[in-house]
């Protein structure tokens, strides 16, 4: 018990300052200008409680050590001695600054109009994302057809300019939070809800699945990219593409292993026999950062565990153990893999 207090003791303070640190998911670290003005008001939540509770103490404090007398000292003894420090500070403080503190969250509430049922319809999202247990399906959507694409886990945007998100569930009730880019709004099945994010400047933001949505749910985690024009340009162009054509021997053998395998059955490779919808669409998969809705690095060893050993990496996933390939065939699909930059 002694030990669990001592760690606690030494992990809040480690825990506070690391909420200053760029990775680090923290409402305090905004990086655009909708989780600026939530941090804004979480640190006027933050400081108006340290002000409560170091006053707190202090009277606490100054009771616990001023001489109190004896008895015959106070006589006549005043029953209803001290009601004014509990109206004051039990009823009138709370309520003020409780009340204080709702206003301003509704105003900032108001200030994202998306969250408006009524507005909905005159939304345009620029990208549509499908919670799934546990992973995310991602539609770039534009008003010409073909400049429509898919994607999953990774979510590439341009920096200093809002993007409007059209959030929904294929399953069960998830929510969408990347700390460093605004609050979290929940994805619901058969209902569309919308954010609208921006960052300030190119960079890698991470984020999670906010709402617990089963065993997987710490390993839906989020990864935005944004990137200076020029680069998202380039990013976009690419990702239209359809998937690149083999042109090793083992790729190609690994691509005929994927066509004809249980692979193609749940996951899409624009341009090839591969349809399935049930999982993330791997057309680029060499291009993303990590794998498993960004909770591997995307690299040979994990590549292989994934398809091996789902299972143990993420136990509950639909992704199953793939046991059945030999060691060639498992180098020949990663090969293959892996060019679909
Ligand atoms: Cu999805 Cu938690």
């Amino acid at each position: 018990m002694e030990n669990r207090m001592r760690r606690l003791l030494f992990f809040i303070p480690l825990a506070l300052l690391l909420t200053g640190c760029e990775d680090v998911q923290s409402t305090f670290n905004a990086q655009g200008p909708a989780a600026h003005r939530l941090a804004h008001l979480s640190w006027a939540m933050t400081i108006t409680f340290l002000v409560a509770i170091v006053v707190m103490w202090a009277l606490i404090g100054w009771a616990a050590t001023t001489r109190r007398g004896s008895l015959d000292e106070h006589e006549p003894i005043d029953a209803g001695g001290g009601q004014q420090w509990i109206t004051f500070g039990g009823l009138i403080v709370p309520l003020v600054s409780l009340c204080i503190i709702f206003v301003f969250g509704l105003k900032l509430l108001a200030s994202f109009p998306l969250h408006d049922p009524m507005n909905q319809v005159a939304i345009a999202p620029d990208i549509q994302i499908i919670g799934h247990q546990w992973w995310w399906e991602v539609h770039y959507l534009n008003s010409e057809p073909d400049l429509n694409f898919t994607t999953a886990n990774e979510i590439h945007i341009p920096a200093n300019r809002p993007v409007t998100i059209a959030l929904e569930s294929a399953d069960v009730i998830h929510s969408f939070w990347v700390p460093a880019l605004h609050g979290k709004v929940d994805m619901i099945p058969g209902h569309e809800n919308y954010i609208r994010i921006e960052a300030s400047h190119p960079g890698n933001f991470v984020g999670q699945c906010a709402e617990f949505c089963g065993a997987q749910h710490a390993h839906m985690r989020i990864l935005v990219v944004a990137q200076s024009p020029d680069e998202y340009n380039a990013w976009e162009k690419q990702q239209l593409k359809p998937a690149a054509d083999p042109s090793t021997p083992d790729a190609q053998a690994g691509e005929q292993i994927f066509e004809s395998g249980s692979c193609s059955m749940c996951h899409t490779i624009r341009g090839t026999l591969a349809g399935g919808h049930v999982a993330p669409d791997l057309t680029h998969i060499a291009s993303r950062q990590l794998i498993a809705a960004n909770s591997f690095p995307n690299n040979t060893a994990y590549l292989e565990a994934w398809i091996t050993h789902a299972q143990s990496l993420k136990p509950g996933a639909k992704m199953p153990d793939l046991t059945q390939f030999s060691g060639v065939q498992l180098r020949q699909l990663i090969a293959y893999l892996q060019q679909l930059k």
